[in-house]
């Protein structure tokens, strides 16, 4: 890995952040800094220096930027407004950022042409980072593996998995692929201005997901089709799930029913020369939240 620097992680408590944290701590010289809103709750690794902050309160993230040449971005409201006076911030501290963008970025069209809304944001962002004077790299993620935490509760529950458009393909993405992907260009040299479209090395319905759950775990298990009614009205009433993110993701599995084969990217293997994790690898590091 490159030589000694600050590196400061964002969205340290999340599911790629913690991940990249782990890696950092695994294989880079330098030091390693955390943002969280709540340091007690974050249960982050020792050697991490845990700064508390919030990406809405520009006074606390100048203060965890201070020294730190490298920053991991990760943008956690659907608002870009905000974002900047936090690229601004960046800008001002550190030489180069990574930013966790999102798959549903097109590439081509501008901000307000991008038909999805996390596309949207994410885009804004995009360009918020590209006219600032940092060395940048985007990591385009598709469908996150960690989204198929929504079936652990049923799963727990039963055989059962209940939910609309059980026949939308996706090509999930271990996080520590994405983390993977987003160390090296925070440490190397040679990723300044790649925009990274990363999928996982398959396509699986959720119907396909929830069995391979199932064979993972040692007993069967099903998908049983709702309406987009019946699902809607299911995702309302769960506790662990966003009310503000119902309709956005069905919206997402109508569309992504309709859109054109998902075309899988090696982009994994090649930044990292390590093949993409299959869903089976997955699930298996995940296989307690599910029991
Ligand atoms: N899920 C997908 O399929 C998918 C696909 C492509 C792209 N993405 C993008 O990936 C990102 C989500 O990444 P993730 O799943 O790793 O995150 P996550 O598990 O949802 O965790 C959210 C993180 O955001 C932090 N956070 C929330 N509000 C904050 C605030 N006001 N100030 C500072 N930090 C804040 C939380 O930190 P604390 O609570 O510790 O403060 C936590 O670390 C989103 O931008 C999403 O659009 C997701």
């Amino acid at each position: 890995m490159a030589a000694k620097s600050t590196i400061l992680v964002t969205g340290a408590t999340g599911n790629v952040g913690r991940q990249v944290v782990s890696q950092l701590l695994a294989g880079h010289a330098g030091e390693v800094r955390a943002l969280t809103r709540n340091p007690a709750a974050a249960g982050l690794p020792d050697g991490v220096d845990v700064r508390q902050g919030d990406l809405a309160d520009p006074a606390a993230l100048e203060a965890a930027l201070g020294g730190a040449d490298s920053v991991f971005l990760m943008w956690p409201f659907h608002d870009a407004d905000p974002a900047a006076t936090v690229v601004d911030a960046i800008d001002r501290h550190a030489g180069r950022v990574v930013f966790l963008s999102s798959g549903a970025v097109q590439d081509g069209l501008a901000p307000e042409q991008q038909p999805h809304p996390v596309g949207r944001s994410h885009a804004r962002v995009e360009r918020l980072i590209a006219r600032s004077g940092l060395r940048w790299t985007f990591v385009r993620p598709s469908t996150f593996a960690a989204n198929t935490l929504w079936f652990a509760d049923q799963i727990r529950a039963g055989n059962v998995v209940q939910g609309a458009y059980g026949a939308v393909r996706m090509a999930l993405l271990h996080e520590a692929d994405i983390a993977a992907v987003a160390v090296r260009a925070l440490t190397e040299d040679g990723h300044d201005e790649a925009a990274y479209g990363l999928t996982g090395p398959e396509v699986l319905t959720q119907a396909q997901q929830v069995r391979i759950i199932g064979e993972v775990l040692g007993r069967p298990i099903r998908w049983q089709e709702l309406s987009r009614e019946e699902a809607r009205q299911r995702l309302l009433a769960d506790d662990n799930f966003p009310d503000f993110f119902v309709e956005p993701l069905l919206d997402g599995y109508a569309d992504m029913l309709s859109a054109p084969p998902t075309r899988l990217t090696s982009t994994v293997e090649a930044v990292t020369a390590a093949p993409a994790c299959t869903y089976r690898d997955w699930v298996a590091d995940h296989a307690a939240d599910f029991r």
